[in-house]
């Protein structure tokens, strides 16, 4: 049984230094695949913490790293945690000493916060390696942001081989949810998001003269209406999507019917089944309306992230240590939401558990959330992030 005091000692005694990372790379923010400097930081202070086997460039500049304890006599599991290491293309309206010194790059996901953090915990653990039997791998994946995601190429770069990875556990800072909270959940948290576009090719001509014409809006709207009927009479009503019809492009002139006509969305889901129905649903009504009305309708449909699925016993080692950080009081089951996560492959190859840690402070004007100019977190945040990260770590491999 982890004893959670020291734990918590030991970070408060680390905070100042996870505080001042998480500020500096607050002020040095790096979007997508461009986190050099982030990813240097982080390889320096891994060197200096002792930490093994540190890989640098995996997937352009994500970085990995292991800590072994020495408790079992090098054997034991291997648990991975990761944090996501981008930036925004948002300019900072917000008035701290640590803005950002990048004009239009802004962390306003707290992805910041989630570097500091695991760098933290790589601290905690690197001084308790007589206490653990095992691995953990520290994992700093660039690209969050930038579907298709940092995710996906560290994965098949071999991150989860090598030794082989038994489980793995993610965070996120949550501006909705009020600081000093934790929040979990078993089963899908976060949705599966696509994108769909629909191009309408019609036979344009004199507004005046509709019988001359095929008009591409007038089948647009036949498109955008039907699409509104796949969630409301085609899915079963107690599993979870969306669709939704986001641009709609058509025109220059009010006395013209236009040629063409385009259309894009996001689409979200939770079960693979109703991701399958979504996605061939779409396309057959788009091209059966364009045919019904006599236009020529193309359908192009990406897949973004899967959702992200905790599994059950992962998801009850993390409530039971944000538990034992935080109090039970303190401790939610996370409703799912429509955001995507590319955590989610990670759990597609291996069981874990992506949990959030409440970031929000009214009383201090912290309420802004995230993507939004003015996003900014309680750091205080980050205690119980790391406290519940550590205890979940070691209680793993304790029960391993
Ligand atoms: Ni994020």
């Amino acid at each position: 049984m982890v004893v959670e005091a020291p734990i918590r000692n030991d970070i408060d005694e680390i905070m100042p230094g996870v505080i001042a990372d998480r500020r500096h790379l607050h002020e040095h923010p790096e979007l997508g695949f461009q986190e050099h400097k982030t990813a240097r930081l982080v390889a320096e202070r891994l060197e200096s913490l002792g930490v093994e086997d540190i890989r640098t460039g995996i997937n352009k500049t994500g970085v990995t790293g292991l800590i072994r304890g020495t408790a079992g006599g090098g054997e034991g599991k291997v648990v991975l945690v990761r944090a996501d290491m981008d930036a925004l293309p948002i300019v900072e309206e917000n008035a701290v000493e640590y803005k950002s010194h990048h004009d239009g790059v802004m962390h306003a996901c707290g992805h910041d916060a989630h570097t500091a953090m695991l760098l933290g915990l790589a601290r905690v653990l690197t001084e308790r390696r007589d206490q653990f039997a095992g691995t953990v791998k520290v994992l700093f994946q660039p690209a969050e942001e930038l579907p298709p995601g940092g995710a996906k190429g560290m994965i098949a770069e071999g991150v989860l081989n090598e030794p082989h990875v038994d489980a793995v556990f993610g965070l996120h800072v949550a501006q909705e949810e009020a600081v000093g909270t934790i929040h979990v959940g078993a089963g899908p948290v976060m949705a599966a998001a696509d994108r769909f576009s629909i191009h309408i090719k019609a036979k344009g001509g004199h507004g005046a003269a509709p019988h001359d014409c095929i008009d591409p809006i007038a089948v647009g709207a036949q498109i955008v209406s039907s699409l509104q009927t796949l969630v409301s009479r085609e899915v079963d009503p107690i599993r979870h999507a969306v669709v939704s019809v986001c641009t709609f492009h058509a025109g220059n002139a009010f006395n013209v019917i236009p040629d063409t006509a385009e259309l894009s969305g996001t689409v979200r889901s939770f079960d693979p089944d109703v991701r399958d129905l979504l996605q061939d649903r779409i396309a057959a009504l788009a091209t059966g309306i364009g045919a019904a009305m006599r236009a020529k309708v193309e359908v192009t449909y990406d897949r973004g992230y899967p959702a992200t699925v905790n599994d059950e016993a992962m998801t009850a080692i993390v409530r039971d240590a944000a538990t034992a950080v935080v109090g039970a009081d303190r401790v939610h089951t996370k409703k799912p939401q429509m955001g995507a996560e590319d955590f989610s492959y990670f759990l597609l190859e291996r069981p874990g558990c992506f949990f959030f840690v409440g970031s929000k402070n009214e009383a201090e004007g912290l309420v802004w959330g995230h993507h939004h100019p003015r996003f900014d977190i309680d750091e205080e945040c980050m205690t119980a992030g790391i406290g519940t990260m550590a205890t979940t770590v070691l209680n793993f491999l304790e029960q391993a």
